[in-house]
């Protein structure tokens, strides 16, 4: 069967339909993370931060959206992390089913019923009320084993943290135990990106004037932390004891001007296929509502990956993919499974040809923070919106412990 499809430089071209590559389901779209980059990454936060410091590598969203919570776990432990940070419980299960004994803070809020699970598989938790407090003391009595626990100091965010009359109530009622002891007292920047640096310090020192509240009254504050990924980089005198590193590890840089800081090896890429290809006439629209119409006769890759796929729809007409080693722009509303793109500049692709939507190729980047940036989002949302039916792969697992 032969069909009418393009009309390139004015001559009509045939696409032979019998001899299109075969469609592999698993060509839809895959996204990739790179465990020997993430390793590099984790050992250069590591080098940054000096021995003393502790690392908490940060997988919590599904590893930001990459899947495997545990295999990266266990890549980060390879390469210099000390502990492992989740925001929910069952994150911190599903670290522990994989049989991950290594140290977990857990950021998230907890509550009476997390107890049993808190003090049996030795989660450190971020503890705010006193309830869920005592519920612990008595399960961690009965079980005679020691739960640690954290308290998080609310410095400006106002988020989940607790006052200052709040943490030193708890903090008395954890040094009353000899069942609970404080792991650590931390806080969170609250604009580390922009980097307004006053801000930072003027949350730094209200911080510090509670460690030497809790010092003054005999307790220990264990481990005092602050700094996550972006503060990582911007604040080098503020690490203490720990920080929190999410983005870097995975190779995301925190903000433009804190790119050469620390150089870091791209994790991730998100991948597609050309898997159709028509040629629209000048003045022709493409897609829903005609919102890009053709200046000239152009041909029109076609790519069954969408808004469904967390390929968001604010990025209609407002991105670029790869194609051999070129920018070729995105064209008309983006649906919920198919992502058109203008193949003027790569008059050769054709159809199998890979795209790529976050990655390198051939010398030239998309960044997620450039997709990110353009719809109007944040890398960690981006990352986390991608679907699960974006099938996950892994390469250069050797980085990962056997
Ligand atoms: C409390 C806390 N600390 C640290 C991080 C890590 O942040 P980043 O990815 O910027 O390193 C997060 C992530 O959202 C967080 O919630």
């Amino acid at each position: 069967m032969r069909r009418e499809e393009m009309n390139r430089d004015g001559k009509p071209h045939w696409m032979e339909l019998n001899n299109l590559p075969a469609r592999d389901p698993g060509d839809r779209t895959w996204l990739t993370k790179d465990m020997a980059a993430l390793g590099k990454n984790v050992a250069g936060v590591k080098r940054l931060i000096g021995s003393q410091v502790k690392l908490v590598a940060m997988v919590k969203g599904r590893a930001y959206g990459l899947g495997d919570a545990p295999g990266i776990a266990k890549v980060a432990l390879k390469h210099g992390a000390d502990f492992l940070g989740v925001e929910l419980m069952e994150e911190a299960v599903e670290l522990r089913r994989a049989g991950l004994r290594a140290p977990i803070l857990m950021v998230g809020p907890v509550g009476p019923n997390d107890a049993k699970t808190i003090v049996e598989l030795g989660i450190e938790v971020t503890v705010r009320d006193h309830r869920t407090l005592q519920t612990i003391v008595d399960l961690s009595s009965s079980l005679e084993r020691i739960a640690t626990l954290q308290l998080e100091y609310e410095t400006g965010l106002n988020r989940f943290g607790n006052t200052k009359l709040e943490v030193l109530s708890l903090a008395r009622a954890i040094n009353n135990s000899k069942w609970v002891e404080l792991g650590g007292v931390w806080s969170h920047f609250i604009s580390f990106e922009s980097g307004d640096t006053q801000q930072s310090r003027s949350q730094y020192r209200t911080y510090s004037s509670l460690i030497e509240d809790l010092q003054r009254l005999g307790f220990s504050p264990g481990r005092r932390h602050m700094c996550n990924s972006g503060a990582i980089l911007r604040y080098q005198d503020l690490h203490l004891d720990m920080v929190r590193c999410g983005k870097l590890i995975y190779g995301i840089v925190p903000a433009p001007d804190l790119i050469d800081v620390l150089p870091l090896e791209p994790v991730i890429s998100w991948k597609t296929r050309i898997h159709w290809m028509r040629c629209v006439k000048q003045g022709d629209g493409v897609s829903y509502r005609s919102t890009w119409i053709a200046q000239k006769d152009t041909s029109i890759g076609i790519a069954n990956v969408g808004f469904g796929d967390g390929y968001s729809s604010r990025l209609s007409s407002q991105s670029s993919v790869l194609i051999h080693g070129q920018y070729v722009p995105i064209v008309g509303q983006i649906n919920m499974r198919a992502i058109m793109f203008d193949l003027s500049s790569v008059p050769h692709a054709s159809i199998g040809d890979e795209v790529v939507m976050i990655g390198e190729q051939n010398g030239k980047a998309i960044t997620i923070n450039d997709i990110a940036m353009r719809a109007n989002s944040v890398p960690a949302e981006f990352l986390l919106g991608i679907g699960t039916r974006v099938r996950r792969v892994t390469i250069n697992q050797d980085a990962a412990p056997k």
